[in-house]
């Protein structure tokens, strides 16, 4: 991705430690942290430093290498262990996560009791692990972008670009690489109650490559439908059934039933790390519950009645019916058919 003209991703490992550009303080700040153990990988998941289902996944991968990395050789099994279940447990619904941790786990196991030797087979296979993920993003540009048509106007919700996926995006790669063949295109970006990823990232990461877009807020995309102003709406997800069913950023439901009824196409658009061949349908997907402050209150500014209470839900299921397709690194699918067709592929 590109900040002021400078190729960056969202996340990396440099000398020891996995560095991050801090997405609580964007737009406002541009930040990069550093992080030398899995326990401060563990909190900046949750507190969203680092956020998106890929990415998170990422983070996770590294988290597990530096647990490696730091763990006594005479507790290293145990050590290990311990760290998969509690970065898989950071962030329930984004499958990605589990994809990440488990990828390293499983591939430094193997090699104990050569303790230096899974060390080093740790750090490989979570660098394996984001280089897989950035390719796929890529391709799932290339394998999207000619479904916006010249002129399209496209809706997105939350943030599924390259701070959400380390590099290119998923719903974001696809505007990308569209918007790099024909630039006759425009982003309706919906501001993404409660923690704003549309007006803070999506919205900062279209400017910062000059696709043309506005931010609406989220009870606006009604209006917009309704004025036939809307050709195509893409989205990410957290996590994909075998059934098609997906779970994404709360409010990409209601989104998917307005494209419905307005007969408007509706794309997800995911890397192979969202696919949950173990999740059969939508309804079996956990569902993340986030503080009620996020609703109450921004950045310690009261927004709401003090004394009422607040639900938030961090994510909605949308069921396949209302999901055109699902543009993956290996093609686009009927959302139906897209876990088994590609594990046809694989
Ligand atoms: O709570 P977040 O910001 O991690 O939620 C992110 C989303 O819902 C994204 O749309 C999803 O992870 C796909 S990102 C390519």
């Amino acid at each position: 991705m590109k900040i002021d003209n400078k190729d960056y991703r969202s996340l990396w490992f440099e000398e020891g430690k996995l560095m991050m550009i801090d997405q609580n303080k964007l737009p406002f700040e541009f930040e990069i942290k550093a992080f030398d153990d899995h326990v401060e990988v563990m909190e900046a998941i949750r507190v969203m430093t680092v956020r998106g289902a890929p990415a998170i996944g990422v983070a996770g991968a590294y988290g597990m290498a530096l647990a490696a990395m730091n763990a006594d050789e005479s507790g290293f099994r145990g050590t290990l262990r311990k760290a998969h279940e509690e970065l898989c447990s950071c962030r329930p619904t984004a499958i990605d996560l589990r994809s990440g941790v488990d990828h390293v786990y499983e591939s430094t196991i193997k090699f104990i009791p050569n303790i230096e030797h899974a060390r080093k087979v740790a750090l490989l296979a979570a660098e394996e692990f984001a280089e897989r993920v950035v390719n796929e993003c890529y391709k799932i540009g290339q394998m999207g972008a000619s479904l916006i048509k010249p002129g399209a106007r496209i809706l997105t919700h939350c943030n599924a670009g390259a701070l959400a996926t380390v590099d290119h995006g998923t719903a974001l790669a696809v505007i990308r690489a569209a918007f790099a063949k024909n630039p006759d295109l425009f982003v309706y970006v919906d501001e993404t109650r409660p923690r704003l990823q549309g007006a803070r990232l999506t919205a900062w990461e279209l400017h910062q490559e000059g696709i043309p877009h506005a931010i609406i807020a989220d009870s606006a995309a009604g209006y917009y439908f309704s004025q036939g102003e809307i050709d195509i709406v893409i989205t990410g997800a957290d996590r994909i059934c075998t059934n098609g069913d997906i779970a994404n950023k709360i409010g990409t439901y209601e989104k998917a039933v307005l494209a419905h009824v307005h007969e408007v196409p509706f794309y997800i658009a995911a890397p192979l790390s969202t696919f949950d061949l173990y999740c059969p349908k939508g309804a079996d997907i956990p569902i993340e519950f986030r503080e009620p402050e996020e609703i109450t209150e921004f950045e310690g500014v009261k927004l709401a009645n003090v004394g009422s209470p607040a639900l938030n839900p961090a994510f909605d299921i949308t069921p396949a019916e209302y999901i055109d397709g699902i543009i993956t690194p290996c093609g686009v699918f009927e959302a139906r058919d897209a876990a088994r067709k590609l594990g046809e592929l694989s």
